[in-house]
């Protein structure tokens, strides 16, 4: 091969099409098209200015600034809110963030004295503050999502409370279990991310205003005032931490990408469960799509997508989580790489579970074919070693194996374990008697297992109870 990359013939130009239009550009668009934020940050602009005015006033209490000064400021950035909230605000790409797009207007609209909010604080420590405030609206948001999720389960578990089902393992029928059973699996896990969630929240509360750039400042400043009209906890205790940490953002990151791995099963499960061949549940018109060319398709697009999306959510964790890594203290540009993969991540999040929310409030779930599903597949083949092991007193393991056998005997006559008659039971095992066939019952089966936690429905009933103590 001796034609290289380098080598390869270019346009007229002398640069490809593909590379031309940018090698061509001003090295000032270039680095305005890599250094703006404004394009994305400008989402924290409610937050950002809600920091400023604690900042100011903080200022004004302190004398740090004259009083008049600081009524001009707050009044200014009172107006830039309402101008960016009806769409007047002229947002500017050389204004470079957020931050530098509300200061710049602010000296627009009230000259000089807008100069004197930035005293004793930087873009670092603003910027720090700014995502923590916004991040921890952003969780309750999130919280109240997934508990909406949960409470539709919770609703749907108690309808379904005694609804059999084949339950799985290995994706192969295993023991019978109710449908209850199974949505009330999805809202214990939801519970654990809103647990996380709730665990970074605690953690991501403390004010990084008043770290400056990385250090401190000179100015006599009361970081308690501050922290305490923005609602957080204390102030972050130490400076240069304050100003390099986005372990905030990671462990929601974290959260969310496990919380998305839960809604990708279950949507792999709904896939699974409204196709032919499971024929569980038929999912709502408003969740489903037909197909171009094949009538009879319903196709669970959402589902998929929900299954999916996950992808997004992971590969931001992953995309910040190798932005901080050998990170040196303390800021660096870097580090405005934070928003985009968490907006992101947070609108799918978001889209997710209403997505799956709505999906499983229409969902018509076929309790006659789950039922016929759990009769097949020797799904009570246990229950027929419990018996030999309770009523005949014997060993698990050779329960297991003259079970074993009668599925055998059972495959061979193409018929289920309860459809056996005594007599080739009794020529395996001649302990059993006419009593065993109450135990290869179904909803016998799914209601024996009624020890804390287990599938019985009045065992589900009390997971109904406790998950709306706990979670709603
Ligand atoms: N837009 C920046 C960011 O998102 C704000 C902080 C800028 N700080 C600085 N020292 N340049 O990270």
């Amino acid at each position: 091969m001796n034609d290289t990359g380098s080598h390869r013939k270019t346009g007229p130009g002398g640069s490809s099409a593909l590379w031309g239009g940018r090698f061509s550009a001003e090295p000032g668009e270039v680095m305005e098209r890599i250094n703006a934020s404004i394009d994305f940050d400008r989402r924290l602009y409610a937050h950002d200015i809600g920091a400023s005015k604690a900042h100011c006033e903080m200022l004004v209490a302190c004398g740090i600034v004259g009083e008049a000064d600081g009524e001009a400021i707050l009044s200014g950035l009172d107006r830039i809110l309402a101008e960016i909230e009806s769409g007047t605000f002229a947002f500017s790409r050389r204004r470079e963030d957020i931050h530098m797009n509300v200061e710049a207007r602010l000296t627009e609209l009230i000259g000089p004295a807008a100069g004197r909010l930035h005293t004793a604080r930087s873009r670092n420590d603003q910027v720090a503050t700014d995502l923590r405030l916004w991040l921890r609206d952003t969780i309750d948001e999130a919280d109240a999502a997934l508990r909406g999720l949960q409470a539709v389960l919770v609703d749907r578990a108690e309808e379904h409370a005694a609804s059999a089902m084949p339950g799985l393992t290995h994706l192969q029928a295993a023991q019978p279990i109710t449908l209850g059973h199974h949505l009330l699996a999805y809202v214990e896990m939801l519970g654990r991310d809103r647990g996380r969630l709730a665990d970074a929240r605690r953690r991501l509360n403390e004010c990084p205003l008043g770290a400056a750039a990385l250090a401190g400042t000179p100015y006599p400043i009361d970081r308690d005032r501050t922290a305490a009209a923005l609602g957080f906890d204390r102030p972050a205790a130490n400076a240069l931490d304050a100003v390099s940490d986005r372990d905030f953002v990671l462990e929601f990151l974290a959260a969310a990408a496990i919380a998305a791995s839960h809604l990708s099963r279950l949507g792999e499960e709904l896939v699974l469960w409204c196709s032919a061949q499971f024929g569980f549940v038929r999912l709502g018109d408003a969740f489903t799509t037909g197909s171009s060319i094949m009538p009879q398709k319903r196709n669970p697009d959402a589902a998929e997508l929900v299954r999916a999306k996950t992808g997004r959510i992971v590969g931001a964790l992953t995309t910040l989580a190798i932005v901080m890594k050998g990170l040196p203290l303390a800021y660096s540009k870097d580090m405005q790489e934070d928003k985009e993969p968490l907006f992101d991540a947070v609108d799918t999040l978001g889209l997710a579970v209403s997505a799956m929310t709505g999906m499983m409030r229409d969902a018509a779930f076929d309790t006659g074919a789950m039922r016929e599903a759990a009769e097949k597949g020797f799904v009570t083949a246990t229950d027929l070693a419990d018996w030999l092991v309770r009523e005949r007193d014997m060993p698990f393991r050779e329960a297991h194996r003259v079970t074993g056998a009668l599925v055998k005997c059972a495959e061979e006559a193409g018929c289920d374990l309860a459809d056996l008659p005594l007599e080739a039971l009794k020529s395996v095992e001649p302990g059993l008697t006419e009593e065993v066939y109450d135990v290869l019952d179904i909803d016998r089966a799914v209601a024996a297992r009624n020890s804390p936690g287990g599938t019985a429905p009045e065992r589900v009933l009390d997971g109904v109870r406790s998950a709306r103590e706990r979670f709603l």
